[in-house]
Formats: structure tokens, sequence, C-alpha cells
């Protein structure tokens, strides 16, 4: 019997994995919820939020699922492997006390600290006052990081004192993100990169190399995002860096946990820097990246559900093999984002992409509505809207193709990042 596997979220993330485990040849079923007009052309998908934690078990229960793979962190966050565990359903996913490393930067802080994992030096601050008197005395910029999940916004670093003491007075006298604590830590520089691993307590095995492209426009300027583009492999990072990755700072982490007694279980995502003094900590997620995931899991040439269900069970991990191909994916964005947008923009041109070869359309936010010619039409639902991945020999070529196909999807909405990938190319 093949078997029945629930994907938990709706954006571009989740679409990635979905694709992988319908070209798993254990799986015969795939549920999402609540997915999203790309989604459904893969998978049946459940009108369920990502965060109804009771009515994703009972959806679980009823139809006898046999995996759940969990995207995004506010469902980790809320509790969701501990409910399905404890009512004997499988999850791929870290305890609620474990996402606690990606939910709380003072506890990963923390953790780095005990056990020596190289990161950015850095004092936490509830009391305002005791804050700007930190900051008076630091070398500027400087980076003040909001205890708590913020959507990515909840990071800032400004140029000034002055500029400092308005941001520390938005996050600890007006609570403008919440009632929490500020992480001050000192400005590292290098090239960002992301190396997600699947994690079973001590157990540790890297994904392919990734990087994402946080700020809104070309030439990194403009507001973080919640990523624009990435790509895969990363010529830049090489063996030693990677090895020192892996030994120095995943190894590690993952040890940590178990030692803390929050043993992690899942994709532990490393949010890395090449500074000059090697390889440090930026800041750690515990579940994928998006879009990194979208770059990433095409690359996967093994069977992900039994990935998936080795660090499940915690039995033995199958060989992960990882495609020579290349891939660069360009996010399209509604008009607006990160600020305010507007939704219901139709999107044309995604019909002709389906048959191309060297491209994938991951929908992020995108929703599917009946027009009055009684035809579906897809429309954007979201900030992030389509991850648009080119394939190819190489990095040059993966990018040829991933602009060509972004010029052939039309919607008066839209905006993206020509230039992913600039590094390298
Ligand atoms: P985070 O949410 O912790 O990943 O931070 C968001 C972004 O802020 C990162 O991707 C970096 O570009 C930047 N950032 C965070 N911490 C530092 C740091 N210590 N030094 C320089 N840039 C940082
Ligand atoms: N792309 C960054 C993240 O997933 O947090």
């Amino acid at each position: 019997m093949g078997k029945k596997v629930l994907v938990v979220g709706g954006g571009g993330r989740c679409h990635a994995i979905v694709d992988a485990l319908s070209r798993s040849p254990q799986v015969s079923k795939i549920y999402c919820a609540p997915g999203n007009a790309g989604i459904a052309a893969q998978a049946e998908c459940v009108p369920l939020k990502d965060t109804q934690v009771e009515e994703l078990k009972k959806f679980a229960l009823d139809n006898s699922i046999d995996l759940t793979v969990v995207g995004p962190e506010a469902s980790l966050a809320l509790g969701i492997v501990d409910e399905f565990e404890a009512a004997g359903l499988r999850i791929f996913g870290p305890s609620k006390s474990a996402a606690t490393i990606e939910s709380s930067k003072d506890f990963a802080k923390r953790l780095m600290a005990k056990y020596g994992i190289p990161t950015a030096a850095y004092e936490t601050f509830e009391d305002y006052a005791a804050a700007v008197e930190y900051v008076r005395g630091h070398s500027f910029p400087v980076v003040l990081k909001y205890d708590g999940l913020a959507a990515g916004k909840g990071v800032v670093i400004p140029e000034t004192f002055e500029e400092a003491e308005s941001v520390l007075k938005d996050m600890l006298l007006d609570d403008k993100f919440g009632k929490g604590k500020v992480v001050i830590e000192d400005f590292l520089t290098g090239p960002e990169f992301s190396l997600m691993c699947f994690v079973d307590g001590t157990r540790v095995w890297p994904m392919a190399l990734s990087q994402d492209h946080k700020r809104a426009y070309e030439g990194d300027k403009g507001p973080n995002t919640g990523g624009m583009g990435a790509y895969s492999p990363l010529p830049f990072i090489t063996d030693e860096d990677l090895s020192y990755s892996i030994e120095k700072i995943m190894k590690p982490a993952a040890a940590g946990m178990v030692a803390e007694g929050c043993p992690f279980k899942g994709v532990l995502y490393g949010g890395l820097m090449k500074t000059p003094d090697g390889v440090k900590v930026i800041e750690f997620n515990c579940r994928f990246g998006d879009p990194e995931t979208e770059v990433v899991l095409p690359r996967l040439e093994s069977d992900i559900y039994a990935i998936f269900s080795a660090v499940a069970d915690g039995t033995e991990m199958p060989e992960i093999k990882w495609s020579e191909k290349a891939t660069i994916g360009f996010v399209m964005a509604s008009k607006g984002y990160p600020g305010h947008y507007d939704k219901g923009f139709e999107i044309t041109g995604l019909d002709a992409l389906e048959s191309c070869e060297n491209v994938r359309v991951y929908h992020m936010g995108t929703a599917s509505v009946h027009s009055s010619e009684g035809q579906d039409k897809v429309v954007t639902s979201g900030g992030r809207v389509l991850m648009v991945v080119g394939f190819g020999a190489d990095l040059h070529d993966a990018h040829a193709n991933a602009l060509a196909a972004v010029e052939q999807i039309h919607c008066d909405n839209l905006f993206y990042r020509r230039d992913i990938g600039w590094r390298v190319l």
C-alpha cells in the first residue's frame, strides 16, 4: 500500500516539499493544508490553516495519514509535533521546546555561548534604559534583534545612536512587536549562506548549500524581506568552510539541544556568514527555509519520504544524493511588498511553462478563482507570489533559464530581482 502524507503549510516551500514527495515511489497520496493554486495540481488541498492544530490532528487520524510534514514555524511553535506524537501519529518536525531555537533569539545565543558555537558577541536586555546605555558605548552599525517570531522583521541594523534609541523604544517601551527582550549584537560582515540539515538528536545530514537574497531590490537595496530569490550550489563556500560548518556549528548545536533536554528532530537551518574570522552563525531556524527549499529540494535525487521516515522514526538513514545541476529561483512579489500590497491580480503564462524541462514554478501566494466565463484563473494572494526556478548545467545556464521563464509570466502587480546570484555570475 502506498503511503498517505499530509504537508502542513501553503507557500513555495510546501510546494517544493509536495513536489519532492510526489517523486517518491512510496507515496501514493499527498494532502496539503491549506495548500495553494499551484500545489492543487499535485496534492489534494485541505481547507485548514497551519495553526489549526486540533483540526489537523483530527484530519490525520480520520484519514489514516502515514506521515505529516510541517512547513511553517508558526505550527511548530504551537506544538503541533507534540500534539501529533501524543496521538500516536508520525510527524516530521521539531517539538515545541526544540522549536525555541528559532522562536527565541536569546535561547539560541545562550546555546551557542554554552557550546562554543561561533557567533557575534551579544548582550540581552529587557530594560529600555539599560539597553540604551549599552548601545551608547557600542560601535556602529549595531544589530538589534527582537526576541520572538517577527516574520523576518524583528532585526534592525541602525547606523547611528539616535536611530538605535528609537528602535529600542519601539521594541522595549512601546512593545510594537509584542512584549519581549532584545538581543544586541556586534555587526559582522561577509557573504551569508544557508546550510539546512536533516537532524535527529545528535545525527546530522547536511543538504546542498544555498544562498537567499533578503533585500527587496536589485543591488541588495531596499527593505529586508522574507527572501527575493535563491540559488544552489555555492562556489564561494569551500569544502573546508563546509566541513567546519558541519563539525563546529551544526553538530555541536544538535548535540547541545540533546544536552539541554530538547532534542531536535526535523530540519535545522543554519543561517551562516563567511566572515574574515571564519564562518559564524547569524541565526538558526527550526524548519526548511523559504525560498531556499525551492532551489535545494529539486536537486535531491533520493527518496524524501525515506529521509523523513528515518528522522521521524530514528531509524537508519538511506544514502542522500544531490544532482550536479545548478538551480536559481526568482521570487515574483506583489508591488509594495514587504509593505502594503493589493491582492487578486490575474497571473497568465503559467501553463506554457509546465512542459518546460529547465523550469519549475513554485507557488508561494496564489489562489484559484472562478471567472465569469466559468474558467478557473490564478490570482495573486500574498506578498511573495511565485518562485520561478531555472535549472542548468551551471549557474549561468540556470540564471538564463529562470530569466527567460519570468519574462513569460504576466501580471499587472508583480516585481522581481533579476540579479539573483550576482555574487557568482
Ligand atoms: P536574522 O533574522 O537573525 O537572520 O537577521 C536578518 C538579517 O539581518 C540577516 O540575514 C543578516 O543580513 C542581518 N544580520 C543579522 N545579524 C547580523 C550580524 N550580527 N551582523 C550583520 N548582519 C546581521
Ligand atoms: N529565507 C530565510 C528563511 O527561511 O528564514
